[in-house]
């Protein structure tokens, strides 16, 4: 079944029309096709299946409770960053020994909460935090496993903000201090080594990089104890195509590490997000006003740059679309949002129907780092989320009133 597509002109999620989740959930509107999800994290499995993979799904693309129960049900594991994401996985019915968790900057209280559940493993990137989790795993009578996140100096082609493999970025640690720590691995007591790291960017369009930063960790498997390291994670990233082409095949990237992989016998952990799902979610927003200014054409429409912030941030091109198709002329039409900045843009210079207030738009591929990106900048409640399965749907996040604007915060008064 296709994610969106038309019946009749109108765009459907699934098989439930936009126009009826707009009426009802109202606008702006993330919408995710549960059956895309679970395609794509079966896709991604068993295009490892040779490696017996954990396809740890990085929560900080899309962390709804919808969304993380779909795949907790698939049998996913969780690839985290916080005491907020872990949360957020176990609340959803996750299973914490699926988990792991990267980050630059763990907390003594993330690390102790993540050992109390009991993760799959922590992803350490520096001496002075394994040094920190192996006291907090001592004093709790317990040994926390680790996989080294190793810089492996890859450098990706993606945009500069999203790299994070290459020689000088605040990611991981060197090859040598990784070998310096397997060296000295019997001090830590609290520490069991299980595994090696590496997580070259996001949105890599090849698998070269991937096969490159394998090279490097390679190296290092040897430095385990009894000279064979027991896991592998090669980190997330698989880029899709934001004009709708069909991404990056996680089965040439597993082809293009098969082979290391075999050498290593190692188990195999990945941990993409976007790829699973960033395709299965839209936004759909409504036209408040349309007018022409020298020239050009603005569609003012009610999502903004706090609903969906990544043209603004990383001049990302997301294609956008009349949630009902129209004939006639197509002129060209910059679609902008309601936020006091020129910078809040969901799309510019679009051929798009002549669009009259009123009007839906879907703005496609949003499914990662889209919600999970937004913010209340400008005094603008949340959008709402709904997931659809099939026929039916419901919300998972419901809007946000203006309470919310206000929670937790009090006048001098008190
Ligand atoms: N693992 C680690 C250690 C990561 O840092 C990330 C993403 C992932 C996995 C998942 O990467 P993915 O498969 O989703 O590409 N906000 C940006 C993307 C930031 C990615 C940060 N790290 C965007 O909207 O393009």
């Amino acid at each position: 079944m296709e994610p969106f597509s038309r019946r009749g002109g109108r765009l459907h999620a699934e098989s439930v029309p936009l126009e009826r989740l707009a009426a009802d959930a109202g606008t702006p509107l993330y919408v995710y096709a549960a059956n895309e999800i679970r395609r794509r994290y079966r896709a991604i499995a068993a295009a490892f299946a040779e490696f017996d993979p954990l396809v740890c799904y990085a929560v900080k693309a899309n962390g709804n409770l919808g969304v993380l129960g779909l795949l907790a049900a698939e049998g996913a594991g969780f690839d985290i960053v916080s005491g907020g994401e872990l949360h957020r996985v176990l609340r959803a019915g996750g299973d914490p020994s699926r988990v792991v968790f990267a980050g630059v900057g763990k907390t003594d209280a993330e690390m102790s909460a993540a050992l109390s559940a009991g993760i799959h493993a922590f992803n350490v990137e520096s001496e002075g935090e394994l040094a920190r989790l192996d006291a907090l795993a001592r004093a709790a009578g317990l040994r926390a496993r680790v996989a080294l996140r190793v810089n492996p100096d890859v450098e990706a082609d993606t945009h500069a903000y999203v790299a994070t493999g290459h020689a000088g970025a605040k990611f991981g640690m060197p090859e040598g201090g990784a070998r310096a720590i397997l060296a000295g691995a019997a001090q830590w007591r609290g520490i069991e080594l299980v595994g090696l790291h590496a997580h070259v960017g996001s949105q890599i369009r090849e698998s070269a990089p991937f096969e490159r930063a394998l090279a490097a960790l390679e190296g290092l498997g040897g430095e385990f104890p009894g000279g064979k390291v027991p896991w592998i994670d090669v980190g997330g990233g698989f880029a899709i195509d934001y004009e709708g082409g069909p991404g990056l095949d996680p089965r040439a990237v597993a082809a293009a590490l098969a082979p290391r992989l075999r050498r290593l016998r190692a188990r195999l952990a990945v941990e993409p997000g976007r790829w699973i799902s960033g395709p299965a979610g839209i936004l759909v927003t409504a036209v408040l006003d349309v007018k022409s200014i020298d020239g050009r054409t603005f569609a003012v429409v009610d999502a903004g740059m706090n609903d969906l912030v990544r043209p603004a941030l990383y001049q990302a091109r997301h294609r956008i679309v009349p949630v009902v198709e129209s004939e006639g002329d197509r002129p060209r039409t910059d679609v902008v949002g309601p936020v006091c900045e020129t910078g809040d843009f969901l799309g510019l210079d679009r051929e798009l129907p002549r669009l009259r207030a009123g009007d839906l738009l879907a703005v496609l591929d949003t499914g990662a780092y889209g919600f999970s990106m937004s913010s209340q900048y400008n005094g603008r409640p949340r959008a709402a989320e709904v997931l659809v399965d099939g026929e039916t749907w419901r919300t998972v996040r419901r809007r946000e009133g203006l309470e919310d604007l206000c929670r937790g915060e009090e006048t001098p008064a008190g």
